[in-house]
């Protein structure tokens, strides 16, 4: 669609992006808003970040981050300059020409998405809903979920998607720990419902955002998102495999590892490690499969892969029951100290940890155990996987 092809309201949203004149908020400041909600304050925007947890908003509102990638440093002056202000209020949005939906996508005890805080943040923003405004979907889903739940819940207030409201899904992709690669610096694929929809959004986050890649629509943003963390978990679920595997034939999996990384094209490293941890990887691809099975088909390696990631905490237990064996002691009784307790170094995120998994697991056969891991101050106790 040409510019001139565009509702006029798509383009008064678009041109007051360019002008950063945009006011725009963010729903949940966790590892995802709040690193969004900085970018844009710092491109010049005047952003508004909603969240339900008091503790964190009165944090942030004295300049104090809790998120490891968003220095306080970086922070503070934004909020002193009032670029960045912070509500517990959906009421507070009514100004805003864009919201960004940044809230949680767990998993439900039985396995399945729990949306529910996908459609509480969307039902609490309807009455402030005006036209134009930007919506945009950031937490990782299910393709067909931009669709099928936020598409009639906005219409549902008499606004129609791509003429009076843009609705876009755009998948965050930060790293948390990582500094080379930021919200800032990584490429931000946007799909829209409509062609409008996704030049709103590009706009939107290409003042803030050093690229904007645009894709045809909501499932091809959504999928995208699927198929990159898909491809982790599947990759760590071989390489995981691969030290299985060695261990049997009496080979050394890191050697081998080091070796095939010298092949300049064709391969991608990958380490074996006690399981997969964070928010993202053990999940994500669980909601594909789930969407799968509804059109009856079986997302198998994604299930591979999860059932061999699954099982490497019992599978570190077992080595050390061995290591201990070997030297004609017992796990119960004897004391270890665990070193890391979050998923990842540099991180504080103790989610899906399967060092939670290895400690549980090493308590309940007896054994007594600490850990020092300098981002964690205190764990939750776990009952092993
Ligand atoms: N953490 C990552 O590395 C990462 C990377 C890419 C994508 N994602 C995806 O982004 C989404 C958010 O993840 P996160 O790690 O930032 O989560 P988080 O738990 O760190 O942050 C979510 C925030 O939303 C708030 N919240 C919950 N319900 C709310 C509501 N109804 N209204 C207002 N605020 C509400 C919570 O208080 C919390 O502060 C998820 O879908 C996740 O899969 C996460």
């Amino acid at each position: 669609m040409h510019n001139d092809e565009l509702p006029q309201v798509a383009q008064q949203l678009i041109d007051r992006c360019l002008s950063r004149e945009i006011q725009a908020g963010v729903i949940g400041l966790g590892y995802v808003g709040l690193p969004l909600a900085v970018a844009m304050a710092r491109a010049g925007y005047h952003v508004l970040g909603v969240d339900s947890d008091q503790g964190k908003l009165e944090a942030l509102r004295r300049g104090q981050s809790y998120v490891g990638d968003v220095p306080s440093e970086e922070l503070a002056p934004l909020v002193q300059q009032g670029r960045l202000r912070f509500s517990a209020s959906y009421a507070d949005l009514a100004g805003a020409d864009a919201v960004s939906i940044c809230v949680p996508t767990p998993l439900r005890k039985t396995g399945d998405p729990d949306l529910s805080f996908i459609l509480s943040a969307t039902r609490a923003l309807l009455p402030v809903l005006h036209s134009p405004m930007a919506v945009i979907l950031e937490s990782t889903t299910y393709p067909g979920t931009t669709r099928e739940m936020l598409l009639p819940e906005l219409e549902g207030t008499g606004l129609k998607v791509g003429e009076d409201l843009f609705l876009a899904f755009s998948p965050e992709r930060v790293d948390p720990g990582r500094t080379d690669w930021t919200t800032r610096n990584t490429p931000k694929v946007v799909g829209g419902i409509t062609p409008a929809c996704t030049q709103v959004a590009a706009a939107l986050y290409g003042q803030a955002l050093e690229s904007v890649v645009p894709v045809s629509s909501t499932e091809v943003a959504e999928m995208t998102k699927l198929l990159e963390n898909t491809f982790r978990a599947v990759n760590i679920g071989l390489v995981n495999e691969m030290a299985l595997m060695c261990e049997r034939l009496g080979i050394n999996v890191w050697e081998v590892i080091e070796a095939a990384g010298t092949k300049p094209f064709g391969f991608m490293k990958f380490t074996p490690g006690p399981g997969l941890g964070g928010h993202c990887i053990p999940i994500d691809p669980l909601y594909l499969s789930w969407k799968l099975k509804s059109v009856k088909y079986n997302a198998r390696f994604i299930e591979l892969a999860s059932e061999i990631n699954t099982g490497m905490p019992r599978y570190v237990v077992q080595r050390i029951q061995d290591a201990m064996n070997e030297r004609g002691k017992a796990l119960r009784g004897s004391r270890f100290l665990v070193l890391g307790a979050a998923f990842k170094p540099n991180v504080s995120d103790t989610r899906e940890s399967p060092a939670l998994d290895v400690i549980g697991l090493l308590r309940e056969k007896g054994a007594e155990v600490a850990y020092f891991d300098a981002h964690v101050p205190s764990i939750e106790e776990e009952g092993g996987d």
